[in-house]
C-alpha cells in the first residue's frame, strides 16, 4: 500500500484481485450520502504481501479495511483479536484499529445476511420463520455465515446440504454446541428437504452467471417459505424467479453485501448508514461497469 495523500478517516478492501469489488462504490456512495470527510479504497494486495499491508495499517493512518478473497482466513492469524463470530465462522471480513492501537476483526456476513432478510420480511424473522426449518444449500464460507447467522436468530432447524456431504457435516458442527438440531443431509435429497420449511437459502455459486443452473424442484416447499439466495449476478436468479412465480416470498442477493457493510461503515466512519433503493441502484450501476 501506498501511503495516501488523502486526509480525514480513511479505511478500503484488501483483496487479490481487486479491481472488481463492489465495496469502494458502496461506502463512497455513503460517504458522500452523509458529508463524511473520509475515504475508501481499494488496495490490490497479494498473500504474500498480506501481513505487511494488516501490520501497516496503523502507519497508514486507517481506521480498518474489508478483507476478501483470498485473504479471509489468513489474516485471522494476523490480528490482536478475533471475535467470537468470526472464530466460529472461520473467517474474517471487517478489521479495524482501537484507540490503543490494537488490531480487531470481526465477521459481518452473518449479521449481513440476517439484517437482510430482516429488511425484506421482517414478520417472517421476527416469528423465526414460523419456528419450521431453513435449508441452507452449500456449505462453503457464505454457508458457514449463513448457519452461525441464523442459529443466533433463534431458527430451531437447519438441514445443510451440498454436493460435497463432509463439508456439510463439517459445517453442522460449529453450531452443534448451540440449542439447534442440525442436519447434514445428502445434495441428491434437496427436493425432499424442502418440506415443511419455513427458509431456503442458497450460498452455492450455482445459478450466478456463466455458472451452471441451480436445479431444485420448489414443489415441496410450503408457499409461505422465504426463498434468499446470496447470488447477485442476475439479480433475478432462476431459483428466485422460480420462488416468485408460486407465490413465495424472496429476497435478493445485494442486500447481504449492502448490510454486511453497514457494520463496517458504523466502526470506521460513526455513522450507522441507511441501505436504501439508491445505495442499491449505485452499486447495480458499478456492477455492470465492472462487468462490462
Ligand atoms: P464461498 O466461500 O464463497 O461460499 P466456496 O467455498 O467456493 O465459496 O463454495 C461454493 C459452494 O458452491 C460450495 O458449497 C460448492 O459445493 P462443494 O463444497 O461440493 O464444492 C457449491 N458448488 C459449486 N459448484 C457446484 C456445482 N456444480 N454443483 C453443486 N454445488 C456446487
Amino acid at each position: 500500500m501506498n501511503r495516501s495523500a488523502k486526509a480525514g478517516l480513511r479505511a478500503g478492501v484488501m483483496g487479490w484481485p481487486i479491481a472488481h469489488s463492489l465495496s469502494p462504490a458502496l461506502h463512497g456512495h455513503w460517504l458522500r450520502r452523509y458529508g463524511i470527510d473520509g475515504s475508501y479504497e481499494a488496495f490490490p494486495v497479494r498473500p504474500e504481501e498480506l501481513p505487511d499491508a494488516i501490520l501497516g495499517l496503523r502507519n497508514e493512518g486507517l481506521r480498518g479495511t474489508n478483507l476478501t478473497v483470498p485473504h479471509k482466513e489468513a489474516a485471522m492469524a494476523l490480528v490482536d483479536h478475533v471475535d467470537a463470530t468470526a472464530r466460529r465462522i472461520g473467517a474474517v471480513n471487517t478489521l479495524f484499529v482501537t484507540e490503543d492501537g490494537a488490531l480487531h476483526a470481526t465477521n459481518t456476513d452473518a449479521y449481513g445476511l440476517i439484517e437482510n432478510i430482516r429488511a425484506a420480511v421482517p414478520a417472517a424473522l421476527e416469528s423465526r420463520f414460523g419456528g419450521r426449518p431453513a435449508v441452507v444449500l452449500g456449505a462453503g464460507g457464505a454457508a458457514r455465515a449463513a448457519v452461525v447467522g441464523l442459529a443466533d436468530a433463534g431458527v430451531s432447524e437447519i438441514r445443510i446440504l451440498n454436493r460435497t456431504t463432509a463439508r456439510a457435516e463439517s459445517l453442522a458442527e460449529i453450531v452443534a454446541d448451540q440449542n439447534i438440531t442440525v442436519q447434514a443431509l445428502a445434495w441428491d435429497g434437496r427436493d425432499a428437504a424442502l418440506a415443511e420449511a419455513g427458509l431456503l437459502v442458497n450460498t452455492t455459486t450455482l445459478g450466478m452467471a456463466g455458472q451452471a443452473p441451480l436445479e431444485i424442484d420448489l414443489a415441496a416447499l410450503p408457499v409461505d417459505a422465504v426463498v434468499n439466495d446470496i447470488v447477485y449476478a442476475p439479480l433475478e436468479t432462476g431459483l428466485l424467479a422460480a420462488a416468485r412465480a408460486r407465490g413465495n416470498p424472496v429476497v435478493d442477493g445485494l442486500g447481504m453485501l449492502l448490510h454486511q457493510a453497514r457494520a463496517g461503515f458504523a466502526i470506521w466512519f460513526g455513522v450507522d448508514p441507511e441501505v436504501d433503493d439508491d445505495l442499491r441502484n449505485a452499486v447495480l450501476a458499478a456492477r455492470d461497469r465492472a462487468h462490462a
